[in-house]
């Protein structure tokens, strides 16, 4: 087996209190746009998600600008138009390109030690550090097979991949002047494309410590009723 190599990206969305980063959302998101876009979908992602609160909360307006960079076909009128936020994301226009709405809840990237998976309990699944690691794993090595070009990469199972690099060093530049080397560029779409796999996350890590702070009280509320009921037996 080929051994794939992930590194382990710092995201600000790890642990039980994590949080997205709204600023590396809409990052990532204008990498996806200007970059991934080209040949991958998110069709299952409502545009009008982007000014969603715990994502990358983006002003209405903002947002519906941004939709229009896109054309969806409209049954009703039978014709393409620009998108509105209530529309999808399209789907991959480079047919052998996956769509990427849930690929870093479909990939894992931690299987160790002994594929038993005992570090996916420390450290996550790993979906998004998968990601990132495929972006930044090229070695510049090429084969063509069967007239396929294919491009090796170290966390790509298997180890060649027909996607060519996508990302490399400035390719997108950043408003604000944020840093946008390869890693930079890879850690942000890659925390774009974990958010839009599971947009709920913080209200579920909130949902989840309600629930514990909940159970916590009620038990010591419990032990102290039944020290309580038992008293006069005792
Ligand atoms: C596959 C991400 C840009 C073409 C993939 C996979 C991911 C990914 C996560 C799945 C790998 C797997 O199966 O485990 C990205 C990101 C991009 C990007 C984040 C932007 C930064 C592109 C572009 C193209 C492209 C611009 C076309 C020129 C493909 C193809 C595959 C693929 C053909 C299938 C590869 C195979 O199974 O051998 N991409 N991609 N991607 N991507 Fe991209």
């Amino acid at each position: 087996a080929y051994d794939t190599h992930i590194e382990d990206f710092d995201f600000s969305f790890e642990g039980p209190f994590g949080t997205y980063d709204q600023n590396q959302l809409q990052r990532g998101l204008q990498v996806y746009t200007e970059v991934c876009a080209a040949c991958h979908g998110l069709k299952f992602v409502a545009i009008r998600s982007l000014s969603e609160e715990g994502g990358p909360a983006m002003p209405e307006d903002q947002v519906r600008a941004y939709a229009e960079n896109f054309e969806v076909y409209d049954e009703e009128i039978e014709d393409f138009r620009p998108a509105k936020p209530s529309d999808h994301f399209p789907e991959s226009g480079l047919e052998n390109a996956p769509d990427l709405s849930l690929m870093a809840k479909a990939r894992a990237g931690f299987h160790g030690p002994y594929g038993l998976g005992i570090n996916q309990f420390f450290k996550g699944i790993g979906g998004p550090e998968y990601i990132a690691s495929l972006m930044t794993g090229y070695t510049g090595e090429e084969k063509e097979e069967a007239g396929i070009i294919l491009y090796e990469n170290t966390a790509f199972p298997g180890g060649w991949i027909s996607m060519a690099p996508p990302l490399d060093d400035e390719l997108v530049e950043y408003a604000d002047g944020h840093p946008n080397d390869l890693h930079n560029l890879s850690a942000d779409v890659s925390a774009f494309l974990m958010w839009t796999a599971e947009p709920k996350m913080m209200a579920r890590k909130q949902a989840g410590f309600v629930g514990v702070l909940f159970l916590t009280i009620l038990s010591v509320l419990l032990y102290l009723t039944n020290k309580r009921i038992w008293a006069p037996v005792k």
